[in-house]
């Protein structure tokens, strides 16, 4: 570990500590497919796609490729003040693949964050109302908007206020809290009276711009809303006249097995955001919606200097392209059911794993210990650690649910590895062979 731990050192020097929750001590010198190569020379399996970015791989050779040729013509060209035809192009294709039969418009961005600012901008323009209502959980990003709607960690909120104004935090339809007595939409109907409550006592429904909802939430645990609940939200909406905002920044782009998670429940938002893995690793973002929601901010509200850059928008293009072409949908669904299937196989011979769960290849696995010698913070902590000592990159969320979210590429043979890998470390985990001095090697979120 000798390159990396020198770089990392100077990293720690120089780089701002709000800025990430470091898992390992890896530094990546290469990375092609789904394998990442450290300045060591350490291989290593990445099962979380670099946090949901790269979809279609690392350096995919077509993505790199048709960058090269945009290169070729131009890196940027404005887009403020003139026109370019990836943007277009992009523009047209995010139409095509985006729910909903209506006339749609494109802003384009750079991140999540900045995409979820957008859209709370058009949605209190378009509705002429301030409220903006979302989910305790949710991580909708870092910037100021984005913040104000996330309510997942108070360090996110700590010193920086005021906030936005006029944002309610309600609690999500978590499943995983449902008796085990009732049906999913008897807890569905349940969770959406609560919901109802926080109107019928103090947020006048009629000044509600937006609701914003993951409708698979990511950072909470991978934790799917009930469909029911989901139906009786966009009757909500329609009926108050709010808008009805899914956070797809995440989940999109094909990770469940559809381009947006939100066609899991067959309800058409009024407004998408996405980002992450739009451009298979360049910067990119977009919020689309029905012509005149987009339209609802004037020149220059949106005016971003390098809005729908060249580069990102052809590979973009090429991502969509490559998804469609290759099934890569349908194969997330696939590779998705063996995942669980393998971790069911192990939870038979393990004692520390509950509730396991997913949609295409976005898979929480929960680690709890009923003997309650470990936490399921130590559990986690244990296993991704002992993972990554093994060469397979995997984490944690809400400090208890493993992440697994791979890249929609990787192969029968190379998921079978990094399976196997994980099976090892259930063993040894079972064993008691996994020292408690991980713990203190390990920080993550
Ligand atoms: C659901 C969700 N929304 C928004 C964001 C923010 O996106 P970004 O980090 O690209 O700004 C993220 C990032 O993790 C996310 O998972």
């Amino acid at each position: 570990m000798k390159k990396n731990k020198r770089l990392i050192s100077i990293d720690e020097k120089y780089i701002g500590k709000s800025t990430r929750a470091i898992y390992f001590p890896l530094v990546a010198k290469k990375a092609e497919g789904v394998k990442v190569t450290d300045l060591d020379g350490n291989e290593f399996i990445d099962m979380i796609s670099s946090a949901c970015v790269v979809n279609t791989g690392y350096n995919h050779t077509e993505i790199v490729e048709t960058i090269k040729k945009q290169i070729d013509n131009y890196i940027h060209f404005t887009n403020d003040y003139f026109y370019t035809e990836p943007q277009v192009n992009l523009a047209k294709e995010l139409v095509r693949i985006t729910p909903g039969d209506f006339d749609k418009k494109v802003i384009f961005g750079f991140s999540g964050s900045d995409a979820i600012d957008s859209s709370i901008k058009i949605a209190r323009a378009y509705t002429g109302r301030s409220k903006l209502v979302s989910f305790v959980g949710a991580y909708h990003g870092s910037t100021y908007g984005a913040i104000s709607l996330s309510a997942i960690d108070t360090n996110m909120k700590r010193k920086i206020g005021p906030l936005l104004p006029e944002v309610f935090h309600l609690d999500y339809p978590n499943i995983l809290n449902k008796d085990k007595n009732i049906t999913e939409d008897e807890f569905a109907d349940i969770e959406f009276n609560k919901f109802l409550d926080n109107f019928n006592y103090y947020i006048p429904r009629e000044e509600v711009a937006a609701i914003f909802i993951e409708p698979i939430i990511g950072d909470l645990g991978l934790i799917k809303a009930p469909k029911k609940f989901m139906k009786r939200l966009r009757k909500f909406c329609d009926d108050n006249k709010i808008l009805l905002v899914v956070d797809e920044i995440q989940q999109g782009f094909g990770r469940t097995g559809k381009w947006f998670s939100i066609e899991h429940f067959d309800i058409i938002p009024d407004v998408v955001v996405m980002g992450k893995a739009m451009a298979s690793g360049l910067p990119m973002s977009a919020v689309l919606s029905k012509r005149e929601v987009i339209d609802s901010i004037d020149m220059p509200a949106q005016l971003f200097t390098l809005q729908g850059n060249a580069l990102s928008s052809v590979a973009a293009l090429k991502t969509i392209e490559i998804i469609e072409r290759d099934n890569l949908l349908d194969r997330a669904t696939v590779l998705g059911e063996y995942i669980k299937s393998r971790f069911k196989k192990i939870k038979v011979k393990s004692s520390y794993i509950g509730n396991i769960r997913g949609t295409g290849l976005s898979i929480g696995v929960d680690l709890e210990d009923k003997k309650e010698k470990y936490s399921s913070n130590d559990l986690v902590k244990k296993v991704s650690y002992r993972c990554f000592e093994k060469g397979v990159i995997l984490i944690y969320l809400v400090g208890k649910t493993l992440r697994i979210q791979p890249p929609l590429i990787i192969s029968d043979e190379e998921i079978k590895e990094a399976m196997d890998i994980i099976e090892e470390v259930f063993e040894e985990l079972e064993q008691d062979k996994i020292e408690d001095k991980v713990l203190k090697k390990i920080k993550g979120w």
